[in-house]
């Protein structure tokens, strides 16, 4: 389905020929083609639940770089707090109810930005990725994802990118994606769409984690669609040593143990004893030579040594830089 007017929840929510074509163009703005300014009197509201360094300043270049306005709203700061559930009597601390936040910016601007991170509160309400749906459900614009509960599908594209690049094809690249030891649970968004980008643009992955830290399910049943598609396999393993020999790009990533919704402590015990998963040179002698791939931010001698993330095969600045022309060619194509 095409992308203009659509709203981007998630790359498996895409063609992979349009998704193709979005990589082809960030390509060639990479290289300096920009001919016009397609968002010329075009603006997009960019509302942030959460903090960021890389996808507010590359949304807000890019909009302005292709002709556009960007309007970034910090919700519960500058901007009202928002109550999401349905039917909420809105007698505490929340301002304003997203469906009339919504209606209201759809009115003002051609498109509407969205970071919304799980609160890691309850497992139900993260795995329906209820914030983000909400503003899917009352904008009459589209809505983009900026990095929901369950998804971040601009890095996926913007790491699909960086291993094209590098590699000159996704097709047959063999990626290990490894869990990473982290002080805090953090979402699984950056895992999910990751897995599900290197499967739809047929990469071989291994995914590795210790047992207690899965990915959901849900999530699964969209990759094993997306290899049934591509014809390539996607294994599932609990040890490093089992993934990293022959890779040929190993990404990085901390993620929260789905089993231990609301018990973290408990769960920080578990994740201290994983320590040893930290990604160091010794573990990447036995790739093929792999490039070392993480979204940013990044905790430095926790998730990896300083050596791999500043060595000659670390690809986490190509990733952040394609960050900005991947979502140039996402806004160009949508509005
Ligand atoms: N990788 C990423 O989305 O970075 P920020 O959280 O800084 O935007």
């Amino acid at each position: 389905m095409p992308l203009k007017n659509r709203h981007f929840i998630s790359t498996h929510e895409c063609l992979l020929s349009d998704l193709e074509a979005l990589i082809a163009r960030a390509r060639a703005f990479k290289h300096g083609l920009l001919e016009a300014k397609p968002l010329a009197g075009k603006s997009v509201a960019l509302v942030f639940f959460n903090p960021s360094l890389r996808t507010r300043t590359t949304f807000e270049l890019g909009i302005r770089t292709l002709g556009g306005t960007p309007i970034t709203l910090n919700i519960g700061q500058e901007a009202w707090s928002l109550e999401h559930r349905e039917g909420a009597v809105m007698d505490e601390g929340k301002t304003e109810h997203v469906k009339d936040a919504v209606r209201v910016l759809s009115r003002y601007v051609d498109a509407i930005g969205v970071r919304c991170f799980p609160k890691m509160a309850s497992r139900e309400e993260d795995l329906a990725d209820a914030v983000i749906h909400g503003f899917q459900k009352y904008s009459d614009v589209p809505i983009l994802n900026l990095e929901s509960s369950l998804y971040h599908p601009c890095q996926a594209l913007a790491d699909i990118m960086t291993i094209h690049e590098k590699r000159g094809m996704t097709r047959g690249a063999k990626v290990a994606l490894t869990w990473a030891p982290h002080p805090k649970p953090l979402p699984t968004s950056v895992p999910n769409s990751f897995l599900l980008a290197a499967a739809q643009f047929g990469c071989e992955v291994t995914l590795a984690h210790p047992p207690e830290f899965p990915l959901p399910p849900l999530v699964h049943e969209f990759v094993e669609k997306q290899v049934a598609l591509s014809g390539r396999p996607v294994r599932v393993v609990n040890s490093q040593a089992e993934a990293f020999p022959g890779a040929h790009v190993v990404y990085a990533k901390s993620w929260g143990g789905l089993g231990y919704y609301g018990r973290w402590e408990e769960e920080k015990k578990i994740r201290d004893g994983y320590a040893n998963w930290i990604v160091t040179d010794r573990k990447m002698s036995v790739t093929s030579d792999a490039m070392f791939m993480h979204c940013l931010p990044a905790r430095r001698n926790v998730e990896m040594t300083d050596e791999v993330i500043d060595g000659p095969r670390s690809a986490v600045y190509d990733s952040a830089e394609n960050r900005l022309y991947v979502q140039m060619a996402l806004l160009e194509a949508i509005l």
